[in-house]
């Protein structure tokens, strides 16, 4: 958001960064807040925000881990369960396993039911790493489109994915796409739902009429922010398994003076980094 490339940047300037954080109310309720008011932001020693997205984090979760699950947390929570619907029993698969959402995507599709997650990304390592977070199967999409194509076919297998939760976008989903594209008149087969959640590696596709007249194909959006008592019931149910040690999220505290730093080298691995105004 503050390179100005994700469709809700700032469109003034000045503006301070940070969309959401971990912070003190003036009564010292420990919160996660989130919608600062523009132009303020974030990153700084104090903020001004909504008090409707004030939320009490539980004592057992560490203030770093609390301001980095929030936002991806509740996000893949709500794709998964809002937004897809996903019931125990039921195949999903996360394209864009490797960042910071789809890591807790795939964690969260585990805890509730999935019978096979499968994990689909570039960093190998990060891969390898979600096996013990609840992949049962991983796909590296860093390879030829023929050769992703088989990979995509081979795990959907005869009863295919009845959830995919979709961060990249671009050529990548082209490519599953295809994959799951029958080239014969041929029942359906079961629904699968595709949420679009991110646009890493693209912020289009070129979608061919016959991905959804062949397949039980249903593409929806996360759909912005929504109701209070959808958010909240999300924000306690991921703050909760936070805390319990269910799900976890990698971080990297920095302080806001190396903010220069934390943003010009590459992310890589899925971890967030913690920007702290104050250090400690
Ligand atoms: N809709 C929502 O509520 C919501 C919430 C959170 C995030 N998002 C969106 O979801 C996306 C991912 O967020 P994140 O928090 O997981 O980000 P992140 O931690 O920065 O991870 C970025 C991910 O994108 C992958 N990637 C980057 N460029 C790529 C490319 N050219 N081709 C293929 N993969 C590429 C990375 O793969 P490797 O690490 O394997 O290289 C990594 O998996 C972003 O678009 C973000 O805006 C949406």
């Amino acid at each position: 958001m503050a390179a100005g490339s994700h469709y809700a940047s700032p469109r003034e300037f000045p503006a301070v960064c940070g969309t959401d954080g971990v912070g003190h109310l003036d009564d010292g309720t420990r919160v996660f807040f989130g919608g600062p008011r523009r132009p303020y932001g974030a990153m700084a020693e104090r903020t001004v925000v909504p008090r409707a997205f004030c939320f009490p984090i539980p004592d057992g979760l560490d203030d770093s881990s609390a301001a980095a699950v929030a936002n991806p947390g509740v996000s893949a929570w709500l794709s998964l369960t809002h937004r897809a619907k996903l019931a125990p029993g039921e195949t999903a698969l996360v394209l864009g396993a490797t960042g910071v959402t789809g890591k807790l995507a795939v964690q969260i599709a585990k805890l509730m039911g999935a019978s096979r997650v499968i994990a689909a990304g570039r960093n190998q390592q990060a891969l390898a790493a979600l096996r013990d977070r609840g992949a049962d199967a991983t796909i590296r999409i860093d390879r030829p489109d023929a050769e992703l194509r088989d990979a995509f076919a081979h795990e959907a297998g005869e009863t295919g994915f009845q959830v995919i939760i979709d961060y990249l976008w671009g050529h990548p989903t082209e490519v599953l796409l295809a994959a799951v594209t029958r080239s014969e008149f041929a029942s359906a087969g079961l629904e699968v739902r595709l949420v679009q959640a991110g646009e890493s590696a693209g912020p289009a596709i070129s979608l061919p009429a016959a991905a959804l007249r062949s397949t039980a194909l249903t593409i929806l959006g996360t759909a912005g922010i929504p109701s209070r008592d959808l958010l909240t019931d999300a924000f306690n149910q991921v703050m909760a398994r936070a805390a319990s040690g269910e799900i976890r999220v990698d971080t990297e505290r920095l302080p806001l003076a190396d903010i220069e730093q934390a943003w010009s080298r590459p992310q890589t691995g899925g971890r967030r980094v913690v920007i702290e105004p104050l250090g400690d």
